[in-house]
């Protein structure tokens, strides 16, 4: 096959990986229709997808039981100098690295079809396209970047003869001898997920998931453009994006972190319970924010689509995400299988059908002590399909944010909502985020874990730097023009175990009260902790009062609590070292005093 470009680094760089991995063939992806159907109709020959008869053009795919998460623990950032990767992240040498990874990737591709795949992240119509290139050897992460990214030949149109790209090379580590039949899904038992911050480059080997094989998503538009972002002085984060109307026509656009599967899908897809607001979409899981010529902060999600977890996803808590999927060309990983060819997980409906075929493909009834899909199972849906997307989620230019949202999961001591005292106080809310963990990442479930910005497992360098950049970049801009922060935690649960909040639609009434703050029109007490509304002044209309919800003891800043997470902040900030900025030592010196 002759190349479709005369990008002289690119061709240089495919051949030496194809030198390298042996594959039977190189196959140039050109991203459209009649390359995803070839591609779907292989992995459906293979045993990878089941084609579903109930949603056109998806498909159903269960992976290996031991590849279904990102994996932290073997994910690298490989700085030159180790300082600059800092104590969150695992670091090793970038030739060390480079020597062993090579032996991994010799002859890896053997028996398989190499895929070279150009991708934008973000607007194809930017000033400065940020580009990148995947090679890889799964049909699975062609057909998934299809969906996730601008691929194909509009994205190989900008490279013309010699832009920069980040070059990112995958392989799921499982070469095959001649006559060996595959397996549904190949993948290593070793895997690595390495980033080469000084050469924008990624090496990822042996898992085919998402979060380890799409390399667009998390280590490109998170890991690396954090890098990138920095020197550059804007900000990479793990963000949602939403527009929010209210019933007299005011836009606001507001941002939000949450850690994986705390609800950033859900609140970017969400309807509102308060009549009269709208609430439409323009990413759910990263933006990058940028200073306008007006010196407001502008957000643009780089990617093209959703990947978001299925379990808890249903008519009653994400409709837009089930109208999304509900039109096709989507695919599922590690849900159940239905006898009719549709898909199903917990969640997805009140009742379970009365007979499934589970993510571990075994046989599955309502009895069955297992759950019929892995809860980090995912959907993977075009972000075109959604009808909640606002028409804007394509403008190069991106949307001016009004406030940014910081959340957790913390089952005590974090209120609702706080808005912060200002953006240095907000970026300490940040910086000491914390969540139990979910089955976002492998390891344990439900431990409480620092997760500044919900960055921890995202920062592409050291996190003391990066809270630095935090605080530096609320000094480049006029105060009155940095969005508002705000702390919000969906998650508080009463002594029985039971949500104190109701979440989901009736989050709008929080981002309500957040848009009044902002045009001075709604009240709040000045507690220690910032400034907190009283029940009365979140409009709690049409909610019903004598439900099991206690929105005063969601509220609720509870002091002795509060003096028990200050032991808790301050091991955390020993952690980030001498690179911690000074500022958030005052903050935390001036919580402690006003708590006293
Ligand atoms: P990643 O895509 O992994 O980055 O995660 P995410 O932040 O997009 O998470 P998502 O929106 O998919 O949230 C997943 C989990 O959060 C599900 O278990 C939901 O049921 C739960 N969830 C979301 N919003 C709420 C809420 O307002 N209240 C409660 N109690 N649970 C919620
Ligand atoms: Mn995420
Ligand atoms: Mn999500």
């Amino acid at each position: 096959m002759t190349a479709p470009t005369t990008h002289q680094k690119l061709l240089e760089w495919v051949s030496e990986v194809a030198e390298l991995t042996t594959p039977d063939r190189v196959v140039w992806c050109d991203g459209s229709p009649l390359e995803w159907r070839r591609l779907t109709d292989k992995l459906v020959q293979a045993g990878t997808l089941v084609r579903l008869d109930k949603k056109p053009n998806s498909f159903w795919c269960a992976s290996d039981p031991t590849d279904v998460a990102r994996v932290e623990d073997r994910t690298y950032i490989c700085s030159a100098d180790e300082a600059d990767a800092g104590p969150t992240n695992n670091w090793m040498d970038p030739l060390d690295m480079k020597v062993i990874m090579t032996e991994q990737y010799r002859g890896s591709m053997a028996g398989r079809t190499m895929y070279v795949i150009p991708f934008c992240m973000g607007p194809l119509t930017a000033d400065k396209p940020l580009l990148g290139v995947e090679i890889t050897d799964s049909e699975y992460v062609v057909i998934s970047m299809h969906i996730m990214t601008r691929t194909g030949s509009d994205a190989l149109a900008l490279f013309g003869e010699d832009a920069d790209f980040v070059r990112c090379l995958h392989s799921v580590g499982a070469p095959l001898k001649p006559g060996q039949t595959d397996v549904p899904w190949p993948c290593d038992r070793t895997k690595y997920i390495s980033h080469f911050p000084e050469e924008r480059t990624i090496w990822s080997y042996g898992s085919g998931y998402g979060g380890n094989a799409l390399l667009g998503k998390k280590c490109y538009s998170l890991r690396i453009a954090s890098v990138m972002a920095r020197e550059e002085g804007w900000l990479a984060e793990h963000m949602l994006i939403l527009k929010l109307t209210s019933p007299h026509g005011t836009v606001h656009y507001i941002a939000a972190a949450f850690p994986s599967a705390c609800g950033k899908t859900n609140l970017a897809m969400l309807e509102p319970s308060i009549p009269g607001w709208k609430v439409e979409t323009l990413g759910d899981d990263i933006a990058w924010l940028r200073f306008g010529d007006d010196g407001r902060l502008y957000a643009v999600n780089p990617e093209n689509g959703f990947f978001g977890v299925a379990p808890g996803t249903g008519w009653n808590t994400n409709p837009n995400a089930m109208r999304t999927i509900a039109k096709g060309n989507s695919i599922f990983t590690n849900v159940a299988l239905t006898d009719d060819g549709d898909v199903w997980w917990e969640g997805c409906t009140d009742t379970p059908p009365d007979y499934l075929t589970s993510w571990r493909r075994d046989d599955w009834t309502p009895a069955s002590e297992d759950l019929s899909s892995h809860p980090n199972s995912r959907y993977c849906t075009p972000i075109t399909q959604c009808p909640a997307t606002a028409p804007e989620w394509d403008d190069p230019q991106g949307v001016p944010i009004s406030a940014i949202f910081f959340g957790g999961r913390r089952a005590t001591t974090v209120p609702l909502v706080t808005e912060s005292f200002d953006w240095q106080h907000g970026v300490f809310m940040g910086a000491t985020l914390s969540s139990e963990t979910t089955a976002a990442a492998a390891g344990e479930v439900g431990v409480v874990r620092r997760d500044p910005m919900a960055m921890l497992p995202f920062i592409g360098y050291h996190a003391g730097d990066y809270l630095q950049h935090w605080i530096d970049t609320g000094k480049r801009a006029d105060t009155a023009k940095l969005p508002k922060i705000f702390y919000v935690n969906w998650f508080r649960r009463g002594d029985d175990g039971r949500f104190l909040w109701p979440g989901f639609s009736e989050n709008s009434r929080v981002l309500k009260w957040a848009v009044d703050r902002i045009e001075g029109h709604a009240t709040a007490f000045q507690t220690p902790i910032g400034w907190v509304p009283g029940a009365k002044a979140l409009d709690l209309r049409g909610l019903d009062p004598s439900s099991h919800f206690d929105i005063r003891q969601a509220l609720a800043v509870d002091h002795d609590e509060w003096r028990a997470e200050l032991p808790l902040i301050e091991a955390w900030f020993a952690t980030i070292g001498d690179k911690l900025p000074t500022a958030l030592h005052d903050e935390l010196e001036a919580l402690r005093h006003r708590l006293d």
